[in-house]
């Protein structure tokens, strides 16, 4: 095992992100959990955006969006992604990179039933990333499913969450005179085991 020091300490690379997303829940104002996904069209032309990562699991990280999105269709496209995880409060920067596939099941159906009733309405009334008219059509949409579905909105068809299964997962923190520490933990397949490396910054 590389050297590492406490806040990089752990076997499980999961592990550590929880744990660096539970200190910055403490200190960032708003949106700890806030990721920028990077995504690539078909032409080659990356992307990006930002979203909330609502869950980190065993072996898998989850956010919720729309699968007409843009996101969505450039996912879908090759099934890959990379984000990045930055707290300005805690100093620190996570990466990921990896293979990405639908969550359409009963994790997102929970998590989409934890939301409040104007979100889950608005998912319903959002066709996210295509042209709107004005606000006051997206608000007559919104108008409309909340006459339709009323308090129980169930999870719409189109709307879920994808899960990212990395191949390299890369922890930095800030380092006196820009001499930042940074692992790199990487495997070539999804059943290989962790390669742990520490990076010159
Ligand atoms: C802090 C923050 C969190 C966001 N979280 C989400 C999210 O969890 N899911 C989502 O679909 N969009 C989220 N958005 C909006 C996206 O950044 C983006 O505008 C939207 O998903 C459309 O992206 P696309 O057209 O590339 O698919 C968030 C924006 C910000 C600034």
């Amino acid at each position: 095992m590389v050297d590492k020091s406490d806040i990089f300490f752990g076997d499980d690379p999961f592990q550590i992100v929880k744990r660096w997303f539970k200190e910055a829940v403490k200190t960032e104002i708003n949106d700890p959990d806030a990721i920028a996904l990077s995504t690539v069209d078909t032409s080659g032309m990356p992307n990006v955006r930002m979203v909330l990562l609502r869950e980190i699991e065993a072996a898998s990280f989850v956010f919720y969006t729309n699968y007409g999105s843009v996101k969505s269709k450039e996912i879908l496209s090759n099934q890959l992604a990379a984000f990045v995880w930055h707290s300005k409060t805690l100093r620190r920067q996570i990466r990921v990179r990896g293979h990405i596939e639908k969550e359409n099941g009963l994790a997102a159906d929970q998590y989409y039933q934890s939301r409040s009733l104007k979100s889950r309405i608005g998912a319903w009334a959002s066709i996210q990333s295509q042209p709107l008219s004005s606000k006051s059509h997206l608000m007559d949409q919104v108008e409309f499913f909340e006459e339709k579905y009323g308090n129980s909105p169930s999870r719409p068809p189109f709307w879920g969450g994808w899960r990212v299964k990395p191949l390299e997962i890369e922890f930095w923190a800030d380092g006196q005179a820009r001499l930042h520490d940074r692992f790199r933990w990487s495997r070539q397949t999804l059943e290989h085991t962790w390669d742990i490396q520490r990076l010159n910054p």
